[in-house]
């Protein structure tokens, strides 16, 4: 059989409709039905509230439940949608202004609070916060971070907190889950199944399906435990390594871990000098130098059986070289990938930028990122075309910061930042011009082309250009390399 029906995720097959159906979270969802009762003798003091917890644990769906429990039409503005300030105000302002058609509520839903200046520009926040303080309709926000939602919306929301569900009540789920399903199961097989979910119902409900959906019986065999809890089993092979004797269960222990053996030896190489001490360091080392040459054999020949040699090199021989027992320091994460990881804030900022630029360019990510993001860098030494580019593609503050090479929390990026958001009050993002002027400027930095070495200055004299600026007669941009 493969109806439709079949093919559904039973996460949202199952999904509660209605308040009384979300299992656990009494108090909050209790929270919840109070708020909205306050909307049926006007608009209340607090117009937001906002759920907040981990993911999978009901937020959403009780969000939606409350607009069906009290049949109030639904507005959702969800998270993939563009969080700017335009598409906020677009969406939720002319809905938190009006009614429904027929005069009933509207419930504004706003998923991924936290993430709303992250994905955008903070003007998103703000538009947020001016929006909530002006509704005269109900608006919830979900988040589940609420550290990642800004002041200024906290304080104007009722805050509800949404806790992880217990083992027992998620695996009492699953089973009305393979009751439905027409599936026998063991309760040990479900409980596994919901412990491993650490309170993510969501989770939970997506592992069953993974294991038991097409069978008429489950049983505890079926259940392997999800790469999930893989990760913190790293520290547990380093540990047979690094202080074990058995070689068998050093290269055993690593085929239960969701780690290529690339990264394998990156860990191992960054832990083996601060575990091991002299000569055994040597030997060790010895021993990966050998697993570095198989790993190098996978990639040029395309070879994995070159994996099982590698794996053997740098488990058990490691766990031989030593010459004595080790107790050892504590395991570090490679830290290669800790530099990686305190760069990432740049890289996104620098990513998000370069996609933005590949919309309006219709190139990618990565060509606007290699071809086209060096020159606007050095274009946006000048500040008037840091403004218009800005406000063309809706750079946000940090973003900027990026473009111009300064700090986030400057007077010069905030100005930058504000005079692009009073440039698309005037005008659209799509009719901002971004290169008007560039002509002249190019002819009067032809003139001086060492110039461009230097980003921090502008490119020539401004007074000219500012009279342009304020000539009617501008020729319209249409791409970025119409100048
Ligand atoms: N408390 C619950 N009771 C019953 N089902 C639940 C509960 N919580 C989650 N679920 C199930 O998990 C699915 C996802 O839940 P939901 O979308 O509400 O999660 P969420 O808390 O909003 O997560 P996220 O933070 O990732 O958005 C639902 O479709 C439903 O099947
Ligand atoms: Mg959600």
């Amino acid at each position: 059989m493969n109806t439709p029906e079949t093919n559904m995720e039973w996460a949202e097959k199952y999904r509660p409709a209605t308040l009384s159906e979300i299992v656990g979270n009494n108090k909050p969802v209790s929270d919840l039905r109070t708020w909205a009762l306050h909307w049926q003798h006007g608009v209340p003091d607090r117009k937001a509230a906002i759920l907040h917890g981990k993911p999978g644990i009901g937020k959403t769906t009780a969000a939606h439940a409350l607009a069906r429990d009290f049949d109030w039409e639904v507005i959702e503005l969800n998270a993939s949608d563009q969080r700017t300030a335009a598409a906020i105000r677009r969406v939720a302002g002319i809905a938190s202004e009006t009614a429904s058609f027929g005069g009933g509520t509207r419930l504004i839903i706003l998923d991924e609070a936290d993430n709303i200046h992250g994905s955008s520009d903070r003007g998103g926040a703000q538009a947020l916060a001016k929006i909530i303080k002006e509704t005269s309709q109900p608006i919830l926000l979900t988040a589940n971070d609420l550290y990642g939602v800004s002041q200024s919306i906290k304080n104007l929301c009722t805050s509800i907190t949404f806790r992880s569900l217990q083992s027992r009540s998620i695996a009492q789920l699953l089973r009305k889950i393979c009751n439905n399903e027409e599936i026998t199961c063991d309760p040990e097989a479900l409980l596994k199944i919901a412990e491993t979910a650490h309170g993510d119902v969501r989770s939970a409900i997506n592992d069953l399906q993974a294991v038991a959906q097409g069978k008429s019986e489950l049983h505890q065999d079926d259940v392997v435990v999800s790469s999930r809890d893989s990760r913190d089993t790293i520290f547990d092979v380093l540990k047979k390594i690094f202080r074990g004797k058995d070689i068998k269960e050093a290269l055993n222990a690593t085929y239960g871990i969701d780690e290529t053996p690339e990264d394998l030896i990156q860990w191992i190489d960054e832990n083996l000098p601060a575990q091991y001490r002299g000569d055994d360091i040597a030997g060790a080392m010895h021993a990966l130098s050998r697993a570095d040459i198989f790993l190098g054999r996978v990639h040029l020949r395309q070879n994995y059986r070159m994996w099982r040699y590698a794996g053997a090199m740098m488990t058990s021989g490691v766990t031989v070289s030593k010459s004595r027992e080790y107790h050892g320091a504590q395991f570090m994460p490679p830290s290669k990938w800790r530099m990686l990881r305190s760069t990432r804030t740049s890289r996104q900022v620098r990513d998000g930028i370069s996609e933005k630029i590949g919309v309006k360019c219709q190139t990618s990510q990565r060509y606007a990122r290699l071809n086209i993001l060096p020159f606007v860098k050095m274009l946006s030494a000048d500040r008037d075309y840091a403004v218009r580019l800005a406000a063309w593609t809706n750079l946000d503050t940090a973003e900027i910061a990026y473009i111009i090479g300064s700090k986030k929390d400057t007077k010069k990026v905030k100005t930058i930042h504000q005079n692009a958001q009073d440039l698309v009050e005037d005008v659209a993002p799509e009719e901002v011009n971004v290169f008007d002027g560039f002509e002249s400027r190019a002819k009067v930095a032809q003139g001086k082309p060492e110039k461009k070495d230097k980003p921090g200055k502008p490119m020539e004299p401004k007074k000219p250009e500012k009279k342009q600026d304020t000539k009617p007669e501008k020729k319209s941009q249409t791409s970025l390399f119409d100048f």
